[in-house]
């Protein structure tokens, strides 16, 4: 079964509106550049993403990074799902490290994100990985299988179908180290053997993405590992020229 190649750019806390507008009318600019076959998605803070919306080429998809479980209610500060879905949003990052380690997102709550994201007809984009003990402790393993299972257990088929997994080693993020192709294409593999202890058929379907540390000129070797469906990346997303580079380089 082939998968969906997918691209997406974390932006994190980065880019005003006028910043991520003028990124969006440069992308325009260049569209005529972007591979077919990939998916591209664009996840910008929750502030750009109505002028996004409104200018992203529609070849590039609008995700989300953070989303809050409940629908609604005395939740000061955060967003819901059904806010997110209102202004097109098509993917939500959740669980992404950087909100595990800062913001208190533990397994249990993530779960229940990915269930916002998916009853409001979103596709959630799950992050894992390991931090650098649990790596020198041989725990890469059993890290993101106990977070993938956390994430993903107790969903229909139907649901895993829309979810898609980050496979971003803590100590890669924003590093400028990354794990080898292989060692990565090792890592997903079990990831994808997790999935496959749910449903072996959104085992087979189910994008899995490298992140940590994904440049344009060392996407190439994660991405032609037979495992690895594309990168979640922040740093280098934040150029349009090198956005569009990873994009090549991936439709290549
Ligand atoms: P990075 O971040 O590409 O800057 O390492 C990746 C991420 O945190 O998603």
């Amino acid at each position: 079964m082939s998968r969906q190649r997918l691209l997406v750019a974390n932006w994190k806390m980065n880019k005003t509106v006028a910043q991520a507008r003028s990124f969006a009318e440069e992308l325009g600019r260049q569209t005529s550049a972007l591979p077919t076959g990939v998916e591209l998605a664009v996840c910008p803070p929750f502030t750009a993403l109505q002028t996004l919306r409104v200018i992203l080429p529609s070849r590039v998809k609008l995700g989300a990074q953070n989303v809050h479980d409940e629908p609604n209610g005395a939740f000061t500060g955060e967003i819901s799902a059904e806010m997110l879905a209102e202004l097109g949003t098509e993917y939500v990052i959740v669980g992404h490290s950087e909100r595990r380690q800062g913001f208190g997102e533990a397994d249990d709550w993530v779960a229940r994100k990915v269930r916002a994201v998916l009853a409001h007809g979103m596709k959630p984009i799950v992050c894992v990985g390991e931090d650098l003990e649990q790596r020198n402790n041989q725990a890469t393993l059993s890290v993101v299988q106990s977070q993938t299972s956390a994430a993903l257990a107790g969903l229909e088929e139907t649901q895993l179908a829309n979810c898609a997994v980050a496979y971003e080693p803590i100590w890669a993020i924003g590093s400028g180290q990354t794990p080898s192709p292989q060692d990565a294409q090792t890592v997903i593999t079990a990831i994808r053997e997790t999935v496959a202890t749910l449903s072996g058929k959104a085992a087979q379907g189910m994008p899995i993405l490298y992140g940590g540390s994904v440049k344009p000129d060392n996407i190439a070797g994660f991405v032609a590992q037979p495992d690895i469906d594309g990168a979640l990346v922040g740093g280098a997303s934040l150029k349009v020229d090198s956005f569009v580079a990873l994009a090549k380089a991936m439709g290549e």
